[in-house]
């Protein structure tokens, strides 16, 4: 006979959490949002830890490098989306790890044979009165000058005249190179009055230009999320449990942080493989996460599988419809409960902690901090992330509303097959997400200042100041429906604009 859990299946909707005493120290700016992101033994630390408990989804219509640089700048990582080629992949990648916060790619290159009239349509092409001169008009080509609005006068001088005659030459320009720091560049740019910097290598190639006008901007973020060893961002990748041979490689070699098997079900042998194969090849250097599951049972075998850290929910995620499609998954709260008892079980027995992410079904801010909670280390998320302007897809206007577009991997546009995979055809022969628009909602730092403003605060009604005291502490009530309807605006008539 088969068996039954009787209990229903629960989501986030159905729970709120129950202040606990709070003293004079609990305020927002004393919580500390620090959480493991891969397996460690009692008594150790984390070889990876987030600053704060965010990661975005491994999907096309969210991680790209873009993404993947905005949220490590806040202290989360972005998984960068497995379904592509693996070039593309590494490649994206790769411009994480090459990012340098406040050294950019010069897009504003000519070489000295161009005309003024080159660089005026130049200018007129990206807006930029910067121009650099390299011997091959490239962007990384070697510099050999620079012309900004100073070097010349359009009203007196022909249009045909050559750039080599009036840029600024290279021997009378104040460069840097490339162990020059964001600091020094800025201290350079000042103390010499300069609007730029280019950067250059040891062969005199341009690699980068710091500009005055971005200081503001590039000032560091404490929370950021780099290697101590390297000072560069975090990133991760998605793979697949068919081609990892190739793509695993290819992903390390780019500088990829750490992996995670991205499949709408985890509970196989597939997994199991993929991380054998990882462990085999790099012993445990290599940082692997695994998933999805729902429960202990699932937990327990990507555990001893050997995961750094385990993927919890199906079918809860915002643009999916596989528990319609194929009548599996479980409410994101029951399963999120069970595996995290599983987790602390685990964790008792054998003294070694495997973080689990809760994965998909985030609708408001307070759910975050539910899911915390309830036991997750951390998230992952499509929908909130895909709102931003850093997600990779385009922003357009419905009926009057600015919208951002937000797939499925296991939509007909994402054609994402090995996602969904049980062996056999390689095809995806009927879908199980959509296509859908979210509401555009401005930048990832705003929004996620906000949200995690609201998660600490919470934290401080409930008395604790870390995530682990939070899982530790935290009272939690299932709701009844009638009082669903009261934790909304109730017996008023609301007027039209909320201030
Ligand atoms: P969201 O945060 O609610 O938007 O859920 C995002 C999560 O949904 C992802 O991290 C995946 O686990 C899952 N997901 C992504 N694409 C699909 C799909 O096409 N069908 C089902 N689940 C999906």
């Amino acid at each position: 006979m088969a068996i039954y859990m009787n209990e229903p299946s629960r989501t986030f909707g159905e729970y709120l959490l129950i202040p606990g005493y709070s003293s004079t120290d609990c305020v927002p700016t004393n919580v500390s949002l620090k959480t493991p992101l891969v397996k460690f033994k009692k008594g150790t630390e984390p070889a990876i830890s987030l600053n704060i408990p965010l990661t975005s989804a491994i999907m096309q219509s969210v991680s790209d490098d873009g993404m993947a640089v905005a949220l490590a700048g806040e202290g989360g990582l972005s998984f960068i989306f497995g379904s592509q080629s693996i070039e593309s992949q590494a490649t994206m990648v790769e411009r994480v790890k090459s990012y340098r916060a406040g050294f950019v790619e010069s897009d504003s290159n000519i070489s000295p044979d161009a005309t003024l009239q080159d660089i005026l349509d130049l200018k007129e092409k990206t807006g930029h009165s910067t121009v650099a001169v390299t011997s091959d008009g490239s962007q990384n080509g070697e510099l050999v000058g620079i012309v900004t609005s100073r070097d010349y006068r359009v009203s007196r001088m022909e249009k045909t005249e050559k750039v080599s005659e009036f840029m600024t030459p290279i021997a009378d320009m104040i460069i840097g190179n490339e162990n020059t720091s964001l600091k020094e560049a800025n201290d350079i740019i000042w103390e010499n009055k300069l609007n730029s910097l280019p950067i250059v290598d040891k062969n005199k190639r341009l690699l980068s230009m710091v500009f005055r006008k971005d200081y503001n901007s590039h000032k560091s973020n404490e929370n950021e999320l780099i290697d101590p060893q390297t000072k560069r961002y975090l990133v991760g990748a998605g793979i697949n449990t068919r081609d990892y041979e190739e793509r695993i490689p290819a992903l390390l070699e780019a500088g990829a942080d750490v992996l995670c098997i991205d499949s709408s079900e985890g509970f196989t042998e597939w997994q199991r493989i993929v991380i054998q194969y990882v462990r085999k090849t790099y012993g445990d250097t290599v940082k692997i996460g695994a998933g999805n599951v729902v429960d202990a049972e699932g937990f327990r075998f990507l555990a001893e599988a050997g995961a750094d850290f385990i993927k919890v929910g199906i079918g809860g995620g915002a643009i999916c419809i596989t528990r319609e499609q194929k009548g599996i998954g479980r409410g994101q709260a029951t399963s999120l409960i069970d595996v995290a008892k599983a987790r602390d079980e685990y964790f008792e027995e054998t003294g070694e902690y495997i973080p689990i992410c809760s994965d998909g079904g985030i609708v408001h801010d307070y759910h975050i901090t539910l899911s915390l909670a309830m036991g997750a280390d951390f998230l992952m998320m499509g929908r909130y992330f895909a709102r931003f302007d850093e997600s990779p897809t385009k922003k357009v206007n419905v009926n009057g509303n600015y919208m951002k577009e937000y797939w499925g991997e296991g939509s007909a546009r994402a054609r994402n097959w090995q996602r969904y995979d049980m062996g056999g055809d390689k095809k995806l022969s009927f879908v199980e997400g959509v296509d859908s628009y979210v509401p555009y909602a401005g930048s990832l730092k705003d929004n996620v200042g906000l949200s995690l403003s609201k998660v600490k605060s919470t934290m401080c009604n409930c008395g604790v100041l870390t995530i682990p005291e939070l899982q530790k502490n935290a009272k939690i009530t299932l709701i009844s429906s009638t009082s669903i309807v009261e934790g909304s605006a109730h017996d008023v008539l609301l007027k039209d604009t909320q201030l």
